[in-house]
């Protein structure tokens, strides 16, 4: 089982979220997948999209033991993007097929990497997310945030990030 992977999902590819996250993963040596190159349509109570993307995405992030949800902040809450994703863990709950694959995020770790133009990431967007990771069962691991207010300035997140990658690097995997 390899370490960490992140899940990126940002309306750019190298805006504040991807120079983050890109940062991270240098550091960390570990893979990004990029969501906007996926084909992952919404949640439909049919499954009429069952054979898009989301399946093999989600066996890939299923390798590692942590998961870093990668996203902006857009109006209090993660990118389209990310929200189409979570939306589709609902196919786990209800495709007995895929139940299995669901049950195999259980006790996997989640993290969030994520930028804004605030002093911090809102509540409201971090709470729907280590919400959705409960319910998942999923540990939470912490998150790493750069205020992008004035543009995006390494020097200032230097502190956290280096804070958010040394506690990934330590993190006890079972
Ligand atoms: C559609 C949209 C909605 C946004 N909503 C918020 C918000 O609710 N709170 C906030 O602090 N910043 C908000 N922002 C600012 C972005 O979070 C910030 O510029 C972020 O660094 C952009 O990352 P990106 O370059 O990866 O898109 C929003 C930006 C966009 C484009």
């Amino acid at each position: 089982m390899r370490k960490a992977i992140a899940l990126f999902a940002s309306a750019r590819r190298n805006g504040n979220t991807g120079k983050l996250i890109d940062w991270i993963a240098d550091d960390l040596d570990m893979p990004i997948i990029n969501l906007s190159e996926k084909v992952i349509s919404p949640y439909d109570y049919d499954h009429k999209n069952i054979n898009d993307d989301f399946i093999s995405v989600m066996n890939q992030l299923l390798d590692y033991e942590i998961i870093i949800f990668v996203t902006p902040v857009y109006w209090y809450g993660p990118s389209a993007q990310m929200k189409i994703f979570i939306d589709r863990t609902s196919d786990f709950l209800d495709v007995d097929e895929l139940k299995d694959i669901g049950r195999k995020l259980r006790n996997k770790t989640a993290y969030i990497a994520c930028t804004s133009i605030s002093d911090d990431a809102d509540n409201s967007f971090l709470n729907s997310l280590k919400n959705t990771f409960e319910y998942l069962g999923m540990k939470y691991g912490g998150y790493v945030h750069a205020n992008c207010e004035n543009g995006y300035n390494p020097t200032e997140y230097k502190d956290e990030v280096n804070k958010f990658v040394r506690s990934i690097n330590e993190a006890k995997i079972v």
